[in-house]
């Protein structure tokens, strides 16, 4: 399993130092951009994510929560390794989403709603590195997980085969149920409040490792 802290649950006052609190164990920085529209919540963009690069050397998990992907996708400064992830659910279409977001040389994701068939991602998995199910309802840490999460990577885990794709897990991940989604299929999981929320984040990230190598 890798692990990507998600920065929303971090000091946004002090987000650098934050983030290199938990570098160390951390597979990518999942960062949550947000635009008052798609969801009801306004995050950061990419002014502040560009800058928070600088002294950074893991990857950049950049998940959209945003009606409009392709307007803002090229602003910020990418690497191959680096990772952007648009919704379904936003406005623009979503092969053309993908196009866009391939064109800037980065890895590509698609993300749903918990409300949203797992079968309306199917179309789009030869197309993408990362689809990215959410297990709460986009736009906010710290909300609680919901278990029909687990049925719905399994069967996106079936689908996706042999193709090189990641499934990745978003929202109230923790040690109770981090093995039960990592069983199921996902390869990346987002953890935000579990990481953030604790004192000592280096040990709340071992952890949600260790939980995770359980089999529950
Ligand atoms: C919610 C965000 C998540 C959030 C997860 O819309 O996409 O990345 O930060 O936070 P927790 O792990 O606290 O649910
Ligand atoms: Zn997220």
């Amino acid at each position: 399993m890798k692990l990507a802290p998600s920065l929303l649950s971090a000091d946004f006052g002090n987000l650098r130092a934050e983030a290199r609190e938990v570098e160390p164990l951390a597979d990518y920085f999942h960062i949550d951009v947000m635009d008052g529209h798609f969801v009801d919540n306004l995050t950061i963009g990419p002014p502040v994510v560009n800058s928070l690069r600088k002294g950074l050397t893991k990857p950049f998990d950049i998940h959209l929560m945003i009606d409009y992907p392709i307007q803002y996708a090229s602003r910020f400064d990418l690497t191959p390794v680096d990772m952007i992830t648009f919704h379904i659910e936003a406005k623009d279409e979503p092969f053309r989403a993908i196009e866009e977001v391939r064109g800037l040389g980065c890895k590509v994701g698609i993300s749903l709603r918990p409300v949203t068939p797992i079968a309306a991602v199917f179309p789009y998995l030869d197309f993408v590195d990362l689809a990215l199910v959410m297990s709460v309802e986009p736009g906010f840490g710290g909300q609680e997980f919901i278990p029909g999460a687990v049925e719905r990577i399994g069967r996106l885990r079936e689908e996706i085969g042999d193709r090189p794709v990641t499934i990745s897990v978003d929202g109230g991940i923790n040690e109770a149920n981090v093995g039960k989604v990592v069983k199921a299929g996902a390869g990346l999981v987002v953890a935000g409040s579990a990481i953030f929320g604790k004192p000592d984040r280096i040990a709340a990230m071992r952890a949600l490792i260790a939980a995770a190598e359980k089999i529950q």
